[in-house]
């Protein structure tokens, strides 16, 4: 696929080599003249033509950079990876949840695009192949549109992770704190390469 990724940070830059290692090509859509070594380009032309677009900016930012290119998104499968956290207070909190979350904001911002939450629910070093001991973990989603989610589960489904697809973008208000949990945890034990997993009988 022709992917396309908005936001240059360690997000944005993981899934570009990830994905480019299972042969997709991949931009970057990014306010930078260069990032490393990756392919780079301004957001307007790196979303144009993709196959799938990443959004995966700033939290704060991610509302306006959807609606800058409301145009260019317009019938597109836009990945929402992103997370409304505010460090204001000293410690991560969320600046939006219980009755709204970022993703629904996103989506509401691009109502001609159709938004997938997912990626939102784990580190960036895991985002594409996690490979973990115990086997695929589990990518929780969330979006308003089956063949949208069929797209991203089938890219989940290729590269390591099994896909949880809990229902409409609205689940994005609880897929949105589960961050926070993924968080604490790894600040209280010191590890970066955990992830959820739903066990099934
Ligand atoms: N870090 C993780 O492991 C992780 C895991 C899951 C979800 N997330 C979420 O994924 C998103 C990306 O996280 P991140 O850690 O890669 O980086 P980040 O520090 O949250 O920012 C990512 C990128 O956002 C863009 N950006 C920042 N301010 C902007 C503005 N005012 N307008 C337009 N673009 C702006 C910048 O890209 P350019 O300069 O290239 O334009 C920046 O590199 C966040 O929402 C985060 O909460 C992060």
């Amino acid at each position: 696929m022709r992917i396309g990724i908005l936001g240059s940070g360690e997000v944005g830059r993981s899934l570009a080599r990830g994905l480019a290692r299972h042969g997709h090509d991949v931009r970057i859509g990014t306010r930078q003249e260069r990032v490393e070594d990756l392919p780079v380009g301004a957001p307007a032309e790196v979303v144009t033509g993709a196959d799938l677009v990443f959004l995966s900016v700033l939290g704060t930012a991610a509302v306006d950079v959807v609606t800058s290119l409301r145009e260019p998104l317009a019938g597109q499968v836009v990945v929402d990876t992103t997370n409304p956290l505010d460090f204001s207070a000293g410690r991560p909190e969320l600046f939006v949840g219980h009755t709204d979350s970022l993703g629904e904001q996103v989506q509401r911002a691009i109502p001609d695009s159709f938004v997938v939450k997912a990626y939102n629910t784990v580190g960036n070093a895991l985002m594409v192949d996690p490979d973990l001991p115990a086997g695929p973990p589990s990518m929780f989603i969330g979006g308003d549109d089956d063949a949208a989610k069929t797209v991203v589960s089938d890219l989940l489904g290729a590269t390591g992770w099994d896909v949880a697809d809990l229902g409409g973008i609205e689940v994005s208000r609880y897929l949105e704190p589960m961050c926070l949990a993924w968080v604490l945890y790894g600040a209280r034990y010191g590890t970066w390469d955990h992830a959820f997993r739903l066990l099934r009988r």
